[in-house]
């Protein structure tokens, strides 16, 4: 039972525990009902600490027995937890509890999917399997003794002795309570090695269900890569024997962390050409990369207190963008990584929701597990990066692994690293982690006597809690270009630290072009008012890829604004240009297919919203349409030149070079569909070998209505593959009209296999509506009401998804009054819901606070 009345957590309030833990004996006698928890641990007094009461963290465990140094106590417990009497010197705390993994939905603590025993345990869930200090800053080495039949039973660290019914487990490395892990059930392997840079051989194993090990090979072959790059770009070894993946069915999140025992969503980590996409594939090497990352930033150096999230997520998020980069293409990752910014970033930092990078306070943690923690978190840490220079960046990482290995650190000990290491004074940096909302940064130029003046002024609007914002540090990278289209001043960083400032450039023979904020050197939105002509021209010529791939989008929302505000045409000559770009075969097949790519409709909405007017989703639908469709009549002839370039020959490979093919196939043929009724759609259907070119092809032909043989076949073909089901559910929703998908959805979740208490189907279907945003915005609110029921419904099972899916409604208040209606009618239905998580408590009454 959780707190009635929701308590709020202030960064200020840190105090350190009054113990210190020695170390933690776990045995685990597993059932599924009845599992018993056996703990005993040294406890010490932390000489650091204030003198307080001795509180564990406790939640839905029956109290079997409690001891300290062998006599049995009888604590006081709460929801919360316990206090006891202790003994003003160290000593040892024995206790066994039982707890139900088969009735835990929340899949938080110990849990059962598809008969397996599984644990998730960040932020707060070790808690749910034992009484404990479940705090990141309390670390401890932890030995584990797992009873029961299952033929596999794991834990973190370092194996130790097995035998008929058990087997132990030794962590060496101390370690917070929240990288616990146990995973025992009927699992088999795909094993292989790794031999680090100073010799150590690893064995590496990913565990899967009987029947999926066949899915192993390309996410065993992330982790090696991923260990290898951590090696030569960072420096850091591992530094276990073994280190092992486990796939889940039913998980929360993507993956996580735990100490050489990370535990995955299976669908980010499973992977086979005829079940997974160019994007799944990306998305598991990335995440593979992630986790294990995590083994330095998370783990040896993890976080002082929850506050500090960021600290791991943030670099954690930076190290696997730069390994992508390294991987595959830096332009195209920087390109995804900016859209995603503005796609789901920006958004946050300007509603109800936002917060700092760094928050100040919170009622549930797990609410904070955001794009502003993660993507803007990753972005600080970007900008960091530009401003002291890639030498001096790698200096201040080797201190910071040297000063902070073993430590429960901050964002102070993480800036003070920079400080010490190149000298730089951060103070006003430091506002990147305290100030929310997202700078807006506006240009005026001046040219005089080959004198050419860029004046900055930066405003960031107030955001929930904070009116007055103080002038960040912004670092701006320029180029600038001469008429002709030639590149006068090469990239060049200029650091904006006032509120308004200008920057001056001499000796230039015309006034020149000027390609701002390139390589979206920082996460603020620029507002200049060009002319499409000069959009145009750095469109034809920038050299910085990011801004010329900007230049279009620019030009894209312009055209589509002008279509929906003023009935207008679409802009030719933005399309012909495009079309150049398109037609240049020099250009990398992923980066044209970017280039092909115009801005989502909830971008369009923000942006609309942005500029004073109220979007209207239906006339944002009908000019995306009318732009698609006016797109596919002007490229007639280049699409089937096109189509020709992104055929790939070879068997199929997700590496970098077929996956740009088949993107940009997959622009072909979207536009294709709308000009011969989904001829090739099908014909591709019909022949695909790949799941990339089949689901490509369905969502082209659910998009041109042309869909029930198609979708029977498809359902017929994989019924027996969850992760393809996903798919399947998720795509008729999201690719469908408008007017019908809502219908859809509410058919879809009578469906036989739709298994809601399953994260990954609930959001493929639920989520798959409330991504698309015309359809999501439905004037007569059938969307919202739907969401709302089954988020009701979800809450008293599964929270922390709940609370998450969520977040959809964060942008409410920008619509009509009409919708406006509807969805706080919809949020104040969730909100009176009896009985409502915390979890879900926090975020409505957060979005309806506006
Ligand atoms: N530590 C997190 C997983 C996590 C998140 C646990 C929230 C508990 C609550 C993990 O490292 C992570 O960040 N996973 C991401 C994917 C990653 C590639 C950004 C996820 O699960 O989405
Ligand atoms: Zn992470």
């Amino acid at each position: 039972m959780k707190d009635a009345s929701p308590q709020t957590v202030y960064l200020s309030d840190y105090t350190p525990f009054g113990w210190q833990v020695q170390d933690v004996h776990l045995t685990f006698r597993l059932a599924p009902e009845a599992t018993r928890v056996l703990a005993r641990i040294h406890f010490a007094p932390n000489p650091d600490a204030p003198k307080q009461e001795f509180f564990l963290h406790g939640e839905d465990l029956t109290l079997i027995h409690a001891a300290i140094d062998g006599r049995t106590v009888s604590p006081v417990q709460s929801a919360e937890g316990l206090t006891c009497t202790v003994p003003d010197g160290p000593f040892l705390w024995e206790c066994e509890v039982e707890i139900a993994p088969a009735k835990n939905t929340a899949l938080e603590g110990l849990y059962m999917s598809n008969g397996m025993y599984c644990t998730q345990c960040e932020a707060e869930g070790f808690r749910k399997i034992t009484f404990y200090p479940d705090r990141p800053d309390v670390m401890s080495v932890f030995t584990v003794r797992i009873e029961g039949e299952e033929p596999v039973k794991l834990s973190n660290g370092n194996p130790g002795k097995t035998g008929e019914g058990f087997a132990e487990w030794h962590d060496p490395w101390p370690k917070p309570a929240y990288l616990f892990a146990l995973v025992a059930g009927d699992l088999v392997n795909h094993p292989d090695r790794f031999t680090t840079m100073n010799g150590r051989d690893v064995e590496l194993n990913i565990w899967v269900r009987p029947g999926d090990e066949g899915k192993c090979a390309f996410g065993m072959e992330a982790l090696k890569k991923s260990m290898k790059w951590d090696e030569d770009v960072y420096g850091r070894e591992y530094d276990l024997d073994i280190f092992n993946i486990v796939a889940v069915d039913d998980f929360n999140m993507g993956a996580m962390e735990n100490k050489g025992l990370n535990v995955f969503n299976s669908s980010c980590v499973l992977a086979s050409p005829e079940t997974s996409t160019d994007a799944n594939f990306e998305r598991i090497e990335a995440i593979i990369a992630h986790e294990y990352f995590h083994n330095w930033t998370g783990n040896r150096i993890t976080c002082r207190d929850w506050f500090q999230l960021c600290l791991k997520e943030g670099l954690t998020v930076f190290r696997d963008a730069q390994f992508t980069a390294d991987m595959r293409s830096a332009p195209v990752k920087r390109i995804e990584d900016a859209q995603m910014m503005r796609g789901r970033q920006f958004p946050e930092d300007q509603g109800p929701l936002a917060h700092p990078v760094r928050p100040e306070s919170f009622q549930e943690i797990n609410n904070f597990y955001t794009a502003t923690v993660y993507e803007k978190g990753a972005e600080v840490i970007g900008m960091l990066k530009r401003l002291v220079g890639d030498e001096d960046y790698a200096k201040a990482l080797d201190l910071y692994f040297d000063r902070h290995d073993g430590d429960a650190a901050t964002i102070e000990d993480w800036l003070k690293v920079f400080e010490d290491a190149t000298g730089r004074d951060l103070t006003q940096f430091k506002r990147w982690y305290s100030q929310a909302g997202t700078p807006r940064v506006s240009v005026t130029e001046d040219w005089a006597d080959g004198t050419y003046t860029l004046t900055f002024r930066q405003v960031t609007p107030p955001t929930p809690g904070q009116p007055d914002k103080a002038p960040q540090v912004i670092p701006m990278a320029v180029g600038l270009l001469n008429p002709n289209g030639d590149e006068v001043v090469p990239t060049t960083l200029l650091e904006i630290t006032e509120a308004e400032q200008s920057f001056r450039f001499d000796g230039l023979s015309a006034r020149p072009v000027p390609s701002l904020l390139r390589d979206f050197s920082a996460p603020v939105v620029m507002e200049r008012e060009a002319s499409a002509e000069e959009r145009a021209f750095l469109l034809a010529h920038d050299t910085d890829p990011f801004n010329r791939w900007d230049a279009s989008q620019m030009l894209g929302i312009e055209c589509l604004i002008a279509m929906i505000t003023e009935g207008a045409t679409p802009d030719t000559a933005w399309l012909d240009g495009l079309e150049r770009v398109l037609r240049d075969t020099d250009l990398d097949p992923a980066y044209r297919a970017l280039m092909m790519g115009t801005p989502s409709q909830a971008e369009l909405a923000r942006v609309l919203h942005e500029r004073g007017h109220t979007p209207d989703p239906e006339a944002i639908w009908n000019a995306a349409e009318t732009l698609a469709q006016f797109r596919a009549e002007r490229w007639a002839d280049l699409l089937p030149r096109l189509a020709a370039e992104a055929t790939v020959e070879a068997p199929y490979s997700p590496d970098a070079e077929q996956v740009g093919k088949r993107a940009l196939g997959a622009g072909v043929l979207a536009l294709q569909t709308r000009l011969d009724g989904g001829k090739a759609a099908q014909a591709q259907f019909d022949s695909a070998d790949n799941m990339t070119l089949q689901l490509t092809a369905l969502g082209s032909l659910v998009r041109a209505g042309r869909d029930a043989e198609a979708l029977a076949a498809f359902e017929e073909q994989w019924q027996d593959d969850r992760l393809v089901m996903d798919k399947w559910f998720g795509l008729q929703i999201g690719a469908a009209a408008p007017d019908v998908a809502v219908e859809r959805a509410q058919a879809l979740t009578r469906h036989a296999a739709f298994d809601w208490k399953n994260p990954n189907r609930f959001r493929a279907v639920l989520g798959g509506l409330a991504m698309h945003h015309a359809a999501f915005h439905r004037a007569d609110g059938a969307s919202y009401a739907l969401l709302a029921d089954w988020l009701i419904r979800l809450d008293d099972l599964n929270p922390q998804t709940t609370a998450r899916m969520a977040a959809v409604f964060q942008t409410w208040t920008r619509y009509d009054e009409g919708r406006r209606a509807l969805m706080r009618a919809a949020l104040e239905r969730i909100a009176a819901k009896p009985k409502l998580s915390r979890d879900t408590g926090e975020m409505v009454t957060r979005m309806l606070a506006q």
